[in-house]
């Protein structure tokens, strides 16, 4: 091609440049894909384009047809330019649009809104009414160790109350902290929150008013009331000079607000290794009528341990506390007349669009 042009005289190669515009201007536009035009473009365009050919060419023009040549040359590449651009919008418009027409007429497509966990509004409820009187989240591991989980809450080894919470150990690791009498470390699915009340007592000074919401893990088949995983809420407060009255007001307060004015609440003593003394709290309402009962258990709770305080180095002189835990599903089933607890579990969402 170069030594072609080579031996034109001047008239040549001026007769040679809209023809080859028009070549350019005809294969842009029949282009079809992106792809394709930028052949195009470099083989008009190009470093090795047929118009740099040109311009290699003006060497062999009189000095004086020269300039014009080369005027007109960048003039038509700069043509070029301008439709390959507008070519390139059109293509691009064309690759972004649904390949089917729109059809205005067919009714809207309605994005359908995902609404919380029945579980999570219960637990969401909850710690809004204990923020509403001071109390704040915490959280710990799931994978907790048996120091914080049973020893430091004043259940040793041998203590027949850890007999029913013998559940999930793991084969690896160490945990994380141990305590001075602690001899095996060995870690496991928590069983309960309460572990998470050492954690905190030990990372901080008293006083202590805390929530911790969190899933637990026992060994228990599934039926219409246990689950082998389910949620807690433990609380903790630790002041000076707090009382059992403490306890009794605040866990109405909540459960008035949680299940309604009519609520009624009453503390049997039972046993729990971290609380002296301890109790059961039952709790009776029109909810609980409906479900055939007066009085329904509903969590533990009681004035902690003076050897709980002393494992994380507060002074039982001083500072006095309680705690209690609740299962949350328990209290959920209440709330919304539910008779089984692996409902929650399903992810049926004829039964989650409910709530
Ligand atoms: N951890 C107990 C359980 O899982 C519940 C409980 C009882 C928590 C008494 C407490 C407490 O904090 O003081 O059954």
């Amino acid at each position: 091609m170069f030594a072609r042009f080579c031996f034109y005289p001047m008239a040549g190669l001026l007769e040679e440049i809209e023809p080859l515009k028009q070549a350019a201007l005809k294969e842009f536009s029949a282009a079809t894909d992106l792809a394709a035009l930028e052949q195009h473009k470099a083989h008009f365009l190009g470093s090795h384009g047929r118009f740099t050919a040109l311009m290699k060419q003006l060497g062999t023009l009189s000095k004086e047809e020269r300039p014009a040549a080369g005027k007109l040359i960048n003039q038509t590449k700069t043509d070029l330019e301008a439709a390959l651009n507008q070519r390139r919008s059109e293509l691009e418009l064309k690759a972004a649009l649904p390949k089917e027409p729109a059809d205005f007429t067919a009714p809207g497509r309605r994005h359908t809104l995902g609404k919380l966990h029945p579980l999570t509004q219960t637990t969401e409820d909850i710690v809004r009414s204990f923020r509403r009187i001071g109390f704040v989240v915490a959280d710990g591991p799931e994978v907790e160790d048996e120091y914080h989980c049973f020893d430091a809450l004043n259940t040793p080894h041998d203590h027949p109350a850890r007999d029913t919470h013998d559940t999930f150990y793991l084969s690896t690791g160490t945990p994380s902290v141990g305590g001075a009498s602690y001899t095996s470390p060995k870690l496991l699915l928590r069983t309960h929150t309460s572990s998470v009340q050492i954690r905190v007592m030990k990372s901080q000074p008293p006083p202590v008013r805390i929530v911790v919401p969190g899933r637990v893990y026992r060994r228990d088949n599934a039926d219409a009331t246990h689950n082998p995983t389910f949620q807690q809420i433990e609380g903790l407060y630790v002041d000076k000079d707090v009382t059992a009255a403490d306890l009794k007001g605040t866990v109405e307060f909540v459960f008035k607000e949680l299940l309604g004015e009519d609520v009624r609440i009453r503390f049997r003593p039972h046993y729990f290794s971290y609380t002296e003394p301890s109790f059961e709290i039952d709790f009776s309402s029109a909810l609980t009528r409906k479900m055939g009962k007066e009085w329904l258990e509903i969590a533990g709770c009681g004035m902690v341990h003076p050897k709980v305080f002393e494992n994380v180095d507060y002074d039982p002189e001083a500072w006095t506390g309680w705690a209690f835990g609740f299962g949350i599903e328990r209290i959920a089933m209440i709330r919304y007349g539910i008779n089984d607890i692996r409902l929650f579990y399903e992810n049926d969402l004829r039964f989650l669009r409910q709530f």
